[in-house]
């Protein structure tokens, strides 16, 4: 029987027993984050079972394309070396949500394996729970299982992930043949290939929580898995899964790669075994959307197609061998699977991108390893060494032995295997999923950025550039107090974008110390921009870089405060609020967005407690590396006008608070913000609004400000806090009363001084001469000007006053003179004594400028003189 028509005999069979026929869902659980891939075919029946949610029905059948690589079901490191292990595999599967139970199940079971594979009763062994001895009696009293052949097994209790439903289980056993290794189930050699389960049938009766407690399920249900590929390898007679029909194109396609010479041999070569399991996984991944990257599950799909492409380096693969499996893998599941069909031009596109990227790494590694031999002191490569080929470049501990080998080196596994498990230690300690491994992200750049995670790395500078005279010229070095760039190949540093601030920091070595001022995007390398302070820099030289970890937390702050701040905008004063603009700086934020007047009182408030109370919640930041279309499903908003590519990250801040596109970097949670202080709002154009404000250290400065001006008044003010404002507004009354009063008391002393000058006015004939300097500005001479004229009916009147050593002059005369002896040359007259010029009418002649107020008194009793010379003129 071929594995496709197993398949549909399977659904068939249970579709008969009034079982809904339901596809495979996808690889990635819909409704279940916690878990890194669908892993059984219960997955996606997991709140049917537990009771959360009405089943559609109450009996189901599937045939689930399951995933075990990366998470808590993994069998990643097996795949190639054993008969039946699988990074993919399908699974057939029965399912009662609290309807049929054990005895229905196991009946069932029998009478699909016996009477319809008519695989031979005498060779079937069956394990149960140690507790089930409802199974076993089942087993042995209705189906007739010799009891001995019913062994008890303390494994058998089946469970996913860290929740969901889960119970005993019983597993059905088929004995190969004298002709495998192996013993019965229970015994010693139990992991042998002859005695192969192929059929798990779980009793879930629990509903695992969080807390790991077991919370009894109202209505006990049924779980069965039975493996496609195994049953289909037993069925066909054969010893391994991969001799049966399904992965036969494969092998056929394989059967030409690199160094392998036939089918034959392309079967028993665990690295070809290990490329056509891994096509499979890689292509059905691709095709439920998951794209290779440096976190979750991506980071395991990445992982993945760098095992295959590793596995076809070592049969001397050549490049682009493994995108073109996915023609053969087409051609085999996509009748069954039409979504693989769809994808098919994708997946090939994204495995020979993936194959493009491990390339260049391979050589920059094979690189680095043969100079690093060149330069060896002793016959051996350090763990550490190892350690940095496997983790910077992927280079397996297996490729670096044989490099190592044909170079007569050893190798020391022991410091490197040490360094694994720290690496492994490390990793458990800091993951959301089950499995974490170190992740760096690479974005549109050819430079490795990893300063989401780390603040230091070891690198090797690529390229060095002075500044001459403004000019940037390509150098091999950088000596002392010379100003330049370095790029490397790998950097903490995070380089200017998207608002953020280029890092600052430090690039060492044991002789050279470079400061970083600020590091720019050039091309596709982050340039790290500074001077050399200590020693001297070459390219290839390999350094630690240190990034200012105080200033980039200090900017992480602000950067996640800016996304908090535009969340609450968008909710305070509505949706209209979009994003024109910001800038995230170590000391404050600024943020322009789209809105048409300015914030009330009221409102800033409320948008700094919305903000405040999302920090206080201390809520984990979340990042999402993922294909732009998932990012928009996810309520991520694309500014407009940015360019996205196709993978996006995405932050996610405060359980669905915020969702941005955003490549920057952040706090770990919210609390790390301390608080954040909106200092300031302005309208920068029509409908654009500017708001300034600080978070944590910023933002605590900012108070300390404000504290100490608050407490200097107050002791000026001799009052508390709260009397603060009572003693303002009653300083500010006072202060309108002494104006007023001061006014009063200006306007009298004009009167004086008018009435004193008039009264000591000289006389020519009927005409009132004055001539003086008085006190004052230029309003106290006009307004003394004015009364005095006031005060007489015919006169000729000169006033000068000094102003900043500067002589300012008015002169008039009465109308039934001005005719006559007109102002302005009176003003010409005594002007020019003092260097004063102006002009005027004949009544009245204003000057200013003039600067020799030693003649002034000369000139000031001049007029008089002046008068009297046209004292005819008068008379007539
Ligand atoms: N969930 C069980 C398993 O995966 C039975 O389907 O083995």
């Amino acid at each position: 029987m071929r594995t496709d028509q197993l398949r549909r005999a399977y659904l068939d069979f249970f579709q008969d027993l009034d079982h809904k026929v339901y596809s495979s869902a996808p690889l990635v659980p819909t409704n279940d984050p916690t878990l890194l891939f669908t892993v059984a075919g219960m997955v996606q029946f997991k709140d049917a079972l537990t009771g959360a949610a009405t089943p559609e029905t109450p009996r189901a059948v599937s045939c689930q394309l399951c995933m075990r690589a990366g998470g808590k079901h993994n069998d990643l490191d097996n795949v190639g070396y054993t008969a039946r292990h699988h990074t993919l595999f399908e699974m057939l599967g029965n399912f009662s949500f609290g309807e049929y139970f054990k005895e229905e199940a196991i009946d069932w079971a029998w009478k699909f394996v016996v009477d319809f594979l008519r695989f031979e009763k005498e060779r079937i062994w069956i394990t149960i729970h140690p507790t089930d001895d409802e199974a076993k009696d089942l087993w042995v009293r209705k189906i007739g299982i010799r009891p001995e052949r019913v062994i008890p097994h303390s494994d058998n209790f089946w469970e996913m992930g860290n929740t969901g439903p889960c119970g005993p289980n019983t597993e059905i056993f088929y004995d190969q043949g004298d002709s495998f290794e192996g013993g019965p189930p229970g015994s010693p050699d139990e992991d042998g290939d002859r005695f192969l389960e192929f059929w798990n049938l779980v009793f879930p009766q629990f509903d695992r929580q969080p807390d790991g407690e077991l919370a009894p399920l109202a209505a006990p249900s049924v779980d069965t898995g039975l493996g496609l590929e195994r049953t289909a390898a037993l069925m066909q007679g054969v010893a391994s899964n991969f001799a049966t029909d399904i992965f036969e194109p494969l092998f056929q396609a394989a059967s030409r790669i690199g160094n392998v010479q036939s089918i034959e041999e392309a079967l028993n070569t665990p690295s070809v075994r290990v490329i056509v399991d891994h096509i499979r996984s890689c292509a059905f991944l691709i095709a439920d959307g998951v794209l290779p990257s440096n976190e979750g599950r991506g980071y395991v799909l990445r992982r993945v197609i760098r095992r295959a492409l590793r596995h076809g380096h070592r049969v001397g693969a050549s490049d682009g061998f493994f995108c073109r499996l996915v023609d053969p893998l087409v051609n085999t599941m996509g009748e069954a699977y039409p979504g693989l069909s769809d994808a098919q031009s994708q997946i090939e596109s994204v495995l020979e991108q993936e194959e493009e990227k491990f390339a260049s790494t391979l050589r920059f590694g094979m690189r680095l390893l043969n100079s690093l031999i060149q330069n060896l002191a002793v016959k051996e490569l350090h763990g550490e060494t190892v350690f940095k080929l496997y983790d910077t470049y992927g280079f397996p501990l297996d490729l670096t032995q044989d490099i190592a080998r044909e170079h007569g080196l050893t190798v020391d596994v022991e410091g490197f295997e040490a360094l694994m498990k720290e690496q492994r230690d490390r990793a458990r300690g800091a993951g959301r999923f089950e499995t974490q491994e170190t992740k760096t992200v690479r974005f549109e750049t050819e430079v490795e950025f990893e300063g989401y995670r780390n603040l230091q790395v070891e690198a090797q500078v690529l390229e060095l550039l002075r500044e001459d005279d403004g000019e940037l010229v390509s150098v091999d070095v950088l000596r002392t107090g010379e100003s330049g760039r370095v790029g490397l190949d790998r950097t903490p540093f995070y380089a200017e974008a998207g608002g953020q601030v280029g890092d600052t920091g430090r690039i060492t070595t044991n002789v050279c110390s470079f400061d970083v001022s600020d590091t720019q995007r050039m091309d596709r390398q982050y340039m790290h921009q500074g001077k050399v302070v200590r020693g001297e820099i070459r390219t290839g030289d390999s350094v630690q870089t240190q990034v200012d970890a105080v200033r980039r937390q200090d900017v992480a702050r602000n950067h996640t405060g800016t996304h908090l701040l535009h969340s609450a905008l968008k909710r305070i004063l509505g949706s209209h609020v979009s994003q024109r603009g910001s800038l995230v700086a170590p000391d404050r934020l600024r943020f322009d967005f789209a809105h048409d007047q300015p914030l009330t009182a009221e409102e800033v408030e409320q948008i700094e407690d919305s903000v405040n109370e999302q920090i206080a919640l201390n809520t984990q930041v979340k990042t999402e590396v993922l294909p732009y279309d998932q990012a928009i499903t996810l309520g991520a908003e694309a500014l407009f006008g940015e360019k996205y590519g196709e993978i996006v990250r995405v932050l996610l801040v405060g359980n669905g608070y915020s969702t941005e596109f955003c490549g920057g970097t952040h706090v770990a949670a919210t609390g790390e913000i301390g608080s954040l202080r909106i200092v300031s709002q302005s309208g920068i154009s029509a409908g654009v609004r500017r708001i300034e404000a600080v978070t944590g250290r910023g933002a605590q400065a900012r108070a300390r400000v404000d504290d100490r001006a608050l407490r200097e008044l107050s002791a000026m003010l001799k009052t508390n806090r709260p009397g603060l404002v009572d003693g303002v507004t009653s300083l500010l009354d006072e202060k309108l009363e002494l104006m007023k009063s001061l006014k009063q008391s200006r306007t009298s002393g004009v009167a004086n001084v008018g009435r004193d000058l008039a009264t000591e006015a000289e006389t020519v004939g009927d005409v009132r001469v004055v001539s003086a300097v008085v006190d004052g500005d230029a309003d106290a001479l006009m307004s003394i000007y004015d009364d005095l004229r006031s005060r007489m009916q015919s006169y000729v009147i000169a006033l000068a006053v000094v102003v900043d050593r500067r002589i300012q002059l008015v002169c008039g005369v009465s109308r039934d003179l001005s005719a006559d002896i007109p102002a302005s040359e009176l003003l010409k007259f005594v002007g020019s004594q003092v260097g004063v010029r102006g002009g005027g009418k004949p009544e009245m002649a204003r000057g200013g400028g003039g600067t020799d107020t030693d003649s002034l008194p000369t000139a000031m009793n001049s007029v008089l003189d002046w008068v009297r010379d046209r004292e005819s003129l008068i008379a007539s």
